[in-house]
């Protein structure tokens, strides 16, 4: 879709929903409505991505074959429980870029996060250093806080956190590798958001990752906003590991199964520490019960307990329409959507907005983040009252996130037409 020649009028956003080859998969999802029974101009899939239609079903073959067979179900049935998470393998590798022995889906992001740093996140006096951004997701700066103390070290010395020049709204790569080559050899874990959560920045992954491997560093990404909204080759990429969560624009639903990548180098690996449960024992004497842990080779040797089939049988319904659609097709959707929606809010010069996502459509996925000047969250509430869904991030930021598989040009259109009047007001 070419992302030139756009104009402000209502007409022309729809001249591009027409043209829009994926605008049918608008109708695959639940759009929710207000209480006019208007359709909400949902711009929030960075949060929590809408339902696809075909979750009723995925998930009520599994409640009629628990009402039908209960236990019987873990291994009887068409697909039955045990092996459940393997029908998941192929899906998370096409949408991470990796192979499917390479991932899993279980837990939930943190867990996953905490688990691999259990195995990745070996610090010693030399070399015990981790690096986030300085504005990583809460939920990232707790765990590697936690995991610092729980190795007996202090996160006032032992974490780096990664800042904007000052006046920037985004780190630029070339200062990211200035801090690897000056304090790599101290660094024990890189752990980045691949797209960062408040800013929206996309971070360059394989640049960033050749250049901390380089020095000795053990590599993981958060791919929470990155899974589902950016096209990523995760095991090209040769990081160590890396996790997602599946309720955002991968559209699983609420608290929805996490996923987890270690790449293929580790998969042999049995002297890594790792916590271990019995859903990582080796297929073949799980239900021995043994007392010996033989983990899985691969990623599913990291699992600990069964994983929630309900929850698993809404992400199929979820990933079957990203292996019809890919990601390809979704990126270029994503582009033309999101620098439409970026042309119009240019189109009014305010003091009381401005754009700190950056400009650069590569270092970008479907999320702006506008920061508001002095206005605070009531203009994400009166957005909400006109039917316009967003989400405010403390102190001073609205996030927009035109998400391709069910957002038209006409949503961001209607977005700019609400916003500017309110943000002006
Ligand atoms: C970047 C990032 N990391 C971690 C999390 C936490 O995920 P979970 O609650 O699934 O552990 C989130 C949740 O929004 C997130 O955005």
């Amino acid at each position: 879709m070419a992302t030139s020649g756009f104009d402000v009028t209502p007409d022309f956003a729809r001249l591009m929903d027409s043209r829009d080859t994926l605008a049918a998969y608008r109708d695959r999802f639940h759009i929710p409505r207000g209480q006019d029974g208007a359709e909400w101009t949902y711009l929030t899939g960075h949060s929590l991505g809408l339902q696809p239609k075909s979750v009723r079903a995925y998930v009520e073959r599994e409640l009629a074959l628990w009402e039908q067979l209960a236990v019987e179900g873990h291994f009887h049935g068409p697909q039955p429980w045990v092996p459940y998470i393997e029908l998941l393998s192929e899906s998370s590798a096409r949408l991470v870029g990796a192979l499917p022995s390479e991932v899993v889906v279980m837990n939930t992001l943190t867990v996953n996060l905490h688990c691999m740093m259990v195995s990745f996140y070996r610090p010693t006096r030399e070399r015990n250093k981790i690096v986030i951004e300085s504005n990583a997701f809460p939920s990232d700066q707790y765990a590697v806080k936690s995991q610092i103390q729980f190795h007996g070290y202090d996160p006032a010395s032992s974490l780096i956190e990664l800042a904007p020049r000052p006046g920037d709204t985004s780190i630029r790569t070339e200062d990211i590798e200035a801090r690897i080559e000056k304090d790599g050899d101290r660094i024990a874990l890189f752990l980045l958001a691949g797209v960062n959560y408040y800013s929206g920045q996309f971070f360059d992954y394989a640049r960033i990752t050749a250049a901390a491997r380089a020095k000795g560093c053990v590599v993981g990404w958060d791919l929470a906003h990155g899974a589902g909204n950016v096209p990523l080759a995760i095991h090209d990429s040769n990081c160590d590991f890396a996790i997602w969560c599946t309720y955002k624009y991968v559209n699983g639903g609420p608290g929805c199964i996490g996923g987890c990548f270690v790449h293929e180098r580790h998969a042999r690996d049995f002297n890594l520490p790792r916590f271990a449960g019995w859903w990582g024992q080796d297929k073949p004497t799980r239900f021995q019960m043994g007392p010996d842990f033989h983990p899985i080779p691969g990623a599913e040797g990291w699992q600990l307990g069964n994983p929630s089939v309900l929850s698993m049988a809404a992400l199929r319904a979820s990933m079957e329409i990203f292996d019809e659609v890919g990601m390809a097709a979704l990126r270029e959707k994503s582009i033309a959507l999101t620098g439409y929606l970026e042309f119009l809010l240019q189109q009014h010069p305010s003091r009381n907005f401005s754009i700190i996502t950056p400009r650069d459509p590569a270092q970008r996925g479907a999320q702006l983040s506008l920061r508001l000047h002095g206005k605070g969250r009531t203009v994400c509430d009166a957005l909400k009252d006109e039917g316009v869904i967003c989400d405010w991030r403390e102190p001073d930021i609205l996030r927009v996130a035109p998400v391709p598989l069910y957002n038209s040009f006409t949503d961001a259109h209607t977005f700019v037409e609400k916003f500017i009047p309110i943000v002006e007001r």
